[in-house]
């Protein structure tokens, strides 16, 4: 009986050595996203090739300090396909809420867009743009109009979503619209509560 109970043991701290190891972005992914606000590794382009749902050919880019709009881009580039891009500033933000916060009042003090770190991208392989950020300062963090400013986006459509700790989302389009001229700004949609988004995805054509 003894022996049967330490191979039960034995066997099931192995799956669970296994299970980390196999899915270890994943068991970190989710200890980083739940339990701190600090900026998390930043990802390369995920760039999967599928065929989006709606037909159109999809990039879901994102900036995210904190990791809510980052998990956010995550699941809706599952739901919708296409490639997914982190957008980071060359110089990270200070990993405290507080000299975040303070930084970013200087930038947008004197509208310093900060240098970016993308991946190279053929904007000619994509229609829409599912563009996630965290309100920041009541409207897009300067990295987001950077990305806008330096990508050529003539004909295209951005989906702008957002996260906040209440702000909506509206301040933001003028900025949107002011920094990439070229493209067609859609239905924005402030998306904290996480439900809104699989109907605004099928609205606009993207699912
Ligand atoms: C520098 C800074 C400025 C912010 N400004 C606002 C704001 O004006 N309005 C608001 O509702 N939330 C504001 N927030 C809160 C974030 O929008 C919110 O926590 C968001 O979900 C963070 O997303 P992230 O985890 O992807 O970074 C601010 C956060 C930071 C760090």
């Amino acid at each position: 009986m003894k022996n049967i109970i330490m191979f039960i043991v034995i066997a099931l701290m192995a799956a669970g050595i296994a299970f980390y190891f196999t899915h270890k972005s994943f068991v970190l992914g989710r200890v980083g996203m739940s339990f701190t606000n600090k900026p998390l590794a930043a990802e390369k382009t995920d760039s999967v090739g599928n065929v989006p749902k709606g037909g159109k050919r999809i990039l879901v880019a994102y900036f995210s300090w904190g990791g809510n709009t980052r998990k956010l881009a995550q699941d809706i580039h599952k739901q919708v396909g296409g490639d997914i891009v982190e957008i980071r500033p060359v110089k990270p933000y200070p990993e405290g809420y507080k000299e975040t916060v303070k930084v970013a009042k200087e930038e947008y003090a004197k509208e310093l867009l900060p240098a970016i770190e993308v991946a190279k991208l053929d904007m000619a392989d994509y229609d829409t743009i599912i563009l996630g950020y965290p309100i920041w300062y009541y409207r897009e963090p300067l990295v987001i109009s950077q990305f806008l400013k330096q990508h050529d986006l003539n004909g295209k459509t951005i989906l702008p979503f957002a996260t906040s700790g209440g702000s909506t989302i509206e301040a933001s389009i003028p900025y949107l619209e002011k920094y990439a001229p070229k493209a067609k700004v859609g239905e924005p949609l402030l998306a904290n509560d996480k439900t809104l988004v699989e109907p605004w995805l099928k609205r606009n054509k993207a699912l």
